[in-house]
């Protein structure tokens, strides 16, 4: 790994920052003074101003959930854990948050129980977007419905929500600052549509964008541009 990617990882904080300890000679790999970021290293005998660095550095990845894969980390052929390549496959990562089975697109997974907090905690209203098409057409008043807060057929009251309808009127962008049971799938019903499929496009920050299906991207939440929260007056 690069030695500054291995820094962000272990110290959380961004490449960007990190690098800084370089420039300054505070790292040391392997008992000498680091020369550049892009040094490689496996995170052995890295040390910064004397100390040793202990953490291999927490795992984040994101994944392009294909269609029939369940969000587990279950030992079962089918768990999402068995599209994770053998050397982030690390004790304690587990998918944060769930996709439904045939739901497609963007899964996170980490084994830092704070940074998954962050991402599931009802309380963070965390904006996630999705693309839905829909066994028949999304009208203006759909827009309307889900922009006051649908009320689901069990009596759930929904968050004020964004519904895009595309130029094809059965495909739209639905933007959730919740993430209840099958809450997408409920809300088309709620408006008398059924959802033939669903691909997750963004958590937060975090985008699908460019991940080919089945794949995993690992990325760094310190070089992540973090995004603006919820502000239901926005809707
Ligand atoms: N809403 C759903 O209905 N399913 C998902 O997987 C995610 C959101």
């Amino acid at each position: 790994m690069r030695l500054d990617a291995y820094l962000s990882s272990a110290l959380n904080d961004s490449r960007k920052y990190v690098r800084n300890y370089i420039k300054q000679k505070r790292v040391t790999l392997s008992g000498r003074v680091a020369l550049s970021a892009a040094e490689k290293t496996d995170g052995k005998e890295v040390f910064l101003d004397g100390k040793k660095l202990e953490s291999r550095g927490k795992i984040y990845l994101l994944m392009n959930k294909p269609r029939g894969y369940v969000s587990t980390t279950e030992n079962i052929p089918e768990s999402v854990m068995s599209l994770v390549p053998s050397e982030f496959r690390v004790k304690g990562l587990a998918p944060a948050g769930r996709l439904d089975k045939d739901s497609e697109g963007l899964l996170i997974l980490t084994d830092d129980g704070n940074f998954a907090h962050e991402i599931i905690s009802p309380s963070r209203h965390m904006e996630k977007v999705y693309f839905v098409v829909g066994a028949k057409s999304f009208s203006e008043s759909d827009v309307e419905a889900f922009a006051k807060g649908l009320t689901l057929k069990d009596g759930f009251k929904c968050l004020p929500s964004r519904l895009e309808i595309s130029r094809n009127k059965n495909e739209a962008f639905v933007t959730l600052f919740e993430g209840k049971y099958h809450q997408v799938r409920r809300m088309a019903a709620a408006v008398g549509n059924h959802v033939e499929r669903l691909v997750r496009l963004r958590v937060g920050p975090y985008l699908l964008d460019g991940i080919k299906e089945g794949e995993v991207k690992r990325f760094f939440p310190g070089d992540v541009k973090q995004i603006k929260k919820y502000d239901e007056k926005e809707i």
